[in-house]
């Protein structure tokens, strides 16, 4: 049975990718399963805590005891998170937002027509940075899904985004980050701390994420 250490904490978790529609059957999205959040959403409810799933688009059932929110694009979930940010005591944001969306959204099908087609991309809102400016924040965890240089990249991440974790992994690799059961991740902390995670299940990252979530809490 798992200890009930985590009781009394409200958690948010944000899982899977987001879609970011052109048209009513054509989307832009990425390989995001949603496995880590599903694994840290589920061992934060063992774990006592309640707990708020955001997921986008995933073909996992919820885990028991959590609330789900389904959301689809990363404008729904910035509603979905900022909406609840304050009930929070910890925000772990594992999803893969898309970091741009159509310009424009077609209400109608769009028809074939040239050889070549241009898409126009504007940027979506950042969520991790807004809650980073939030003046009574939740402990926040932000990812960083990298193919490369994960220290620097996660480091830039944790300042820019005001984040006090950042669970940096490769998602180059074939044994970690999208859409397989097991992943490697380098957890950078606030103050310049370091915690190398070698591989393991996401289920076991998931524990070992919150245990350090909940030590920086104490
Ligand atoms: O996409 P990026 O590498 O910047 O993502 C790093 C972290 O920021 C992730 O935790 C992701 O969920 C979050 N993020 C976000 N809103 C975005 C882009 C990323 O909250 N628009």
């Amino acid at each position: 049975l798992a200890p009930k250490d985590l009781a009394g904490h409200t958690v948010l978790v944000t899982a899977g990718p987001t879609r970011e529609e052109l048209d009513p059957v054509r989307f832009i999205s990425n390989y995001s399963s949603g496995k880590m959040g599903y694994a840290l959403a589920k061992s934060a409810a063992q774990r006592g805590a309640r707990v708020i799933l955001v997921s986008g688009p995933v073909s996992m059932a919820a885990p028991y005891g959590v609330e789900l929110v389904n959301v689809n694009s990363a404008k729904e979930m910035r509603e979905a998170v900022l909406q609840r940010a304050e009930e929070c005591t910890v925000i772990i944001k594992a999803a893969a937002v898309a970091d741009y969306r159509p310009t424009e959204r077609s209400s109608i099908k769009i028809k074939k027509q040239s050889d070549e087609r241009t898409i126009n991309l504007i940027k979506n809102p950042d969520i991790l940075a807004e809650l980073g400016t939030l003046k009574k924040r939740p402990y926040l965890v932000g990812f960083a899904a990298e193919t490369g240089k994960l220290r620097e990249f996660g480091l830039k991440k944790l300042k820019e985004k005001n984040a006090d974790m950042i669970v940096a992994n490769d998602v180059s690799q074939p044994d970690a980050g999208f859409n397989v059961e097991t992943n490697r991740a380098l957890l950078l902390f606030q103050g310049g701390r370091e915690v190398d995670c070698q591989l393991m299940s996401k289920e076991a990252l998931a524990g070992e994420i919150l245990n350090h979530i909940l030590a920086e809490l104490k």
